[in-house]
Order: structure tokens, then sequence, then C-alpha cells
């Protein structure tokens, strides 16, 4: 299993914060923003790691990461030339990913929970793929999960809904195979201009599988400056990622 990770975007919202500073590089608690990704990834035991960023801020993630050797991973970059989309990042991942299947984590997710089961279970998934979901009291942020009478399957998502049908979000960490490079081909840009992985994950719900799992612990969106204030206080309280117990050189 291959991990991807996605650290560009145009970080408007959170400006002048993120005005000359990429936003997955900002303080959270002890650590740069990235850091959290990227061990969350180690702990499952993905260590093939590959980040995307825009032209301007990759030498930044190089001088901070380097190959990764010093966090225990080994890190490979690639540049979206224009933020257009997640799907449009996860595009640049085909070479990199062969024939694996790779977990993808949107570089502004912190959270609390080990992703090692989720990541076992897809393993043992056919075909497919896996999305985490959250219970938030926000719905209309994010990607909104339906699901069907006996609430075990996903029937659609919808995208930042107006009148959400659920508080179940999809969370920027998803598992996918290599269908999903024929089902990005396959979807045009939404009204916000931007290819959405929430369509993506429609497609695999209507010509594939999406099987879902719901964290039970701590999980935020580090996208408002509320957010951000939150993650810093709760990584400040709680030392999610024990780095210095894992011995790595930071
Ligand atoms: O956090 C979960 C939510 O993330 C999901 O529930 C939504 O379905 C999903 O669309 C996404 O919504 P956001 O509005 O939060 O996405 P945002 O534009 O903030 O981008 C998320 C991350 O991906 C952020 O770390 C920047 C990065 N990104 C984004 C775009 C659009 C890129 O690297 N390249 C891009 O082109």
């Amino acid at each position: 299993m291959k991990g991807m990770i996605l650290a560009g975007g145009k970080g408007t919202r959170l400006h002048p914060l993120t005005k000359v500073v990429n936003k997955h590089l900002i303080p959270i608690g002890k650590y740069p923003m990235i850091y959290y990704p990227i061990f969350k990834l180690r702990e499952a035991d993905i260590t093939e790691i590959l980040i995307t960023t825009n032209h301007q801020d990759l030498p930044l993630f190089r001088k901070l990461l380097g190959d990764g050797k010093n966090l225990g991973v080994r890190i490979h970059y690639k540049i979206q030339q224009q933020a257009v989309g997640i799907p449009d990042a996860i595009l640049l991942s085909k070479s990199f990913v062969g024939n694996d299947k790779f977990t993808v984590i949107l570089g502004d997710n912190i959270f609390q929970d080990s992703l090692i089961p989720y990541v076992q279970s897809y393993q043992n998934q056919t075909i497919g793929a896996k999305v985490l979901l959250k219970n938030v009291p926000d719905p209309t942020r994010y990607g909104i999960a339906t699901f069907d009478k006996t609430h075990k399957n996903i029937l659609f998502i919808e995208e930042k809904p107006t009148n959400p049908i659920s508080n179940y979000c999809v969370t920027g960490i998803y598992m996918y195979d290599t269908k999903i490079f024929e089902f990005i081909k396959q979807i045009t840009p939404s009204s916000r201009g931007e290819l959405e992985i929430t369509d993506v994950n429609n497609l695999y719900l209507q010509n594939s599988k999406l099987t879902f799992d719901v964290l039970s612990h701590w999980w935020v969106d580090a996208g408002t400056y509320e957010a951000i204030f939150e993650a810093n206080q709760f990584t400040f309280n709680n030392d999610i990622l024990s780095l210095t117990e894992k011995g790595c050189d930071l």
C-alpha cells in the first residue's frame, strides 16, 4: 500500500495566515501541519509517500522533509500546476501508485484514530474504495453521506449540501484502487469550478464498491481559523503522534 498527501490548494480562506506560508506548513502544536498525515501513514506501515503541492512551495517542503529518511519514510514529490481540485492532484499519483492500492490524506485533516485497522480491512477488500466518516456538527462544510435504511450502505454523497440529510462527513482520508484513474477521467468541474472528490466517490458507489468506517476519536479539517485553534488546543493537550517515543530525528 502506498500513501499520498495533498498539500496544495489556494489557501485563500486563511489569508493573511497563508499568504506567504503554505497552509500545511503552519504550526499545529509542536509540529508543522504536514507532520500529522505523514506520521499517521507511517504508523500504518505506509512508508512510500507522495506529496503534491504547488510549484512555489515545493522547495519549502523539500527543505523541511527532504527524502523523509529522518522521519522513517520515503517521500516523493510532484507539482500540481493549478489548484483545480482534489482529483486533479490524485491523478498525479498514477505512475507512483503503479498497480498498488493507496491511502490518500488531505493535508489539512488532523486526527487521533490510528489508520491501522482501516488499512488492514481495506487490504482484505478485493475491489473498490473505502472512505472514513465522522459525525460532525457542521455538515454544510463537507461531503455528506446519505445511507440506506440499514445504515450499512452509503447511497450517495453530496458535496457541501445546503440541507444536509445526515451529519456523517466523508473525511479527507480515502483508500483507492487503480480504478480511480478511470473515474477521474469521467468527471467534469462542479459549479465552484473544481473537480470534486465527491463525484469520484459517487462513481465508485455506482460502478464499483465504496465501503466505509466511522472514526471514533477526534478529527478536524484545519481549513478555518477556528479549526486551526481547535487543532492547536487538542494537539497541545494530547500528544497524538508521540514522535519523541518513536525515535525520530526531527
Ligand atoms: O476535509 C474533508 C473535506 O475535504 C471533504 O468532506 C470534502 O468532500 C472535500 O471536498 C474536501 O473539502 P474542502 O472544501 O475542505 O477541500 P479544500 O479545498 O480545503 O482542500 C482540501 C485539501 O486538499 C487541502 O489540504 C488543500 C488540498 N488541495 C485542494 C485542492 C482543491 C490540493 O492539494 N489541491 C487542490 O487542487
